[in-house]
């Protein structure tokens, strides 16, 4: 059985904090996803992340700090991870920490080698969630000051919004004494954080999140590149990444529509729709449907959540409508497009296996 411990259990800190000193996986709910965090600093810790995971231990892990009350804390806190932080890295702190962002900063040499996967950089990220943060100060109170985390899914699964959806990833794969998970209820924003590395002349968004190019722009006063060639080091930028066992297709309300109503009632029960409420009223009754919120954070918070509820149902396919164009929606149609696989549908009826 997987511990789990409700966020307002008095002990909850202390045991959480407990589990990263004695260098176990603890199940840590953020402002984005859950985290299966562990002591950067400790390289077996590090590597029971990536063995629960089943992550190549060559993907590097965002390393997790507390929020510093003045310029001079953050600037003595950086310097014990990175060997530089440029200009346009304050800004960024300065606007968005903490909060939902990751930066990609040279890497002083020596620190979180393991948790960095051996990368010259080392990605950093401040965040906002009460439970996180009283973790991470009491954690570097007892000397863990920076704490690795990736989402808490096995590799190449949906990102987990809620402490069940972390217990049904381990249970049984971790004994009780390997994972603690801290319950903070539903995590607010739903999709992992924006990453942007800062180490050259531009920030390069390697992936877009709740905080958009738009506004790091805003902030820097540069432009923001995107990723020209895909590196095989940014898990979340393979196309395997994010998916359900289902497959899952993203189509426009009228192909969606027209398609399904094409469908066998054999192939119907084993699909199910996520759209908008507009698309759902025209659909047979009958058919598994999830509606889609019309806003996209109200979308960014539901979305890994319905992809599990409605893969936990059987069905063989998954079907979404495509999300309106325009950046706030940027990081659910980066999700989406990295869980789907493209029209037209393979052979209805099988459950294919997880890509
Ligand atoms: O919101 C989030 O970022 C969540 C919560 C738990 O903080 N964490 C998260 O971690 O999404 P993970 O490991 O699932 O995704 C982190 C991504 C991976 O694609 C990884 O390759 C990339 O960040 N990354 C980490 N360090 C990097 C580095 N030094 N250079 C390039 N990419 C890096
Ligand atoms: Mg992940």
């Amino acid at each position: 059985m997987v511990r789990c411990i409700a966020a307002d259990n008095p002990h909850a800190i202390a045991q959480a904090v407990q589990t990263l000193v004695d260098g176990a996986l603890l199940g840590l709910p953020t402002e984005t996803v859950y985290g299966l965090a562990a002591d950067a600093n400790n390289p077996a810790a590090v590597a029971a992340i990536f063995a629960a995971k089943g992550r190549p231990a060559d993907h590097p892990l965002i390393v997790h700090v507390a929020p510093q009350p003045t310029v001079e804390s953050w600037r003595a806190l950086l310097d014990t991870l990175c060997d530089r932080v440029p200009d346009m890295a304050w800004s960024l702190i300065d606007a968005f920490w903490p909060g939902p962002l990751t930066l990609i900063l040279p890497r002083r040499s020596g620190v979180c080698t393991a948790a960095a996967g051996g990368q010259s950089t080392i990605g950093v990220r401040c965040p906002s969630h009460p439970i996180a943060v009283a973790v991470l100060r009491e954690a570097a109170a007892r000397g863990v000051i920076g704490v690795a985390a990736p989402s808490a899914n096995r590799f190449g699964r949906v990102s987990p919004t809620t402490a069940a959806h972390v217990r049904s990833e381990f249970e049984g794969r971790l004994a009780d004494n390997e994972l603690l998970i801290l319950d903070g209820g539903d995590c607010a924003v739903g999709i992992e954080s924006t990453i942007v590395d800062v180490c050259g002349e531009h920030p390069v968004l390697l992936r877009p999140g709740h905080i958009t190019s738009a506004q790091i722009t805003d902030v820097t006063g540069l432009a923001v590149w995107g990723v020209q060639q895909h590196s095989p080091q940014v898990s979340g930028s393979l196309e395997s990444h994010y998916a359900p066992e289902a497959q899952v297709h993203v189509a426009d309300a009228a192909r969606l529509r027209a398609h399904v109503d094409s469908l066998s009632s054999d192939s119907m029960a084993m699909s199910a729709v996520y759209g908008s409420a507009a698309l759902l009223n025209g659909l047979p009754a009958g058919l598994r449907c999830r509606e889609m919120p019309s806003n996209a954070e109200a979308c960014a918070h539901d979305l890994f959540a319905a992809l599990r509820d409605l893969d936990a149902a059987g069905v063989a396919h998954i079907w979404v409508e495509a999300p309106p164009l325009g950046l706030p929606w940027d990081g659910v149609r980066d999700r989406l497009k990295r869980a789907s696989a493209p029209l037209p549908t393979p052979p209805i009826g099988t459950r294919p296996s997880v890509l």
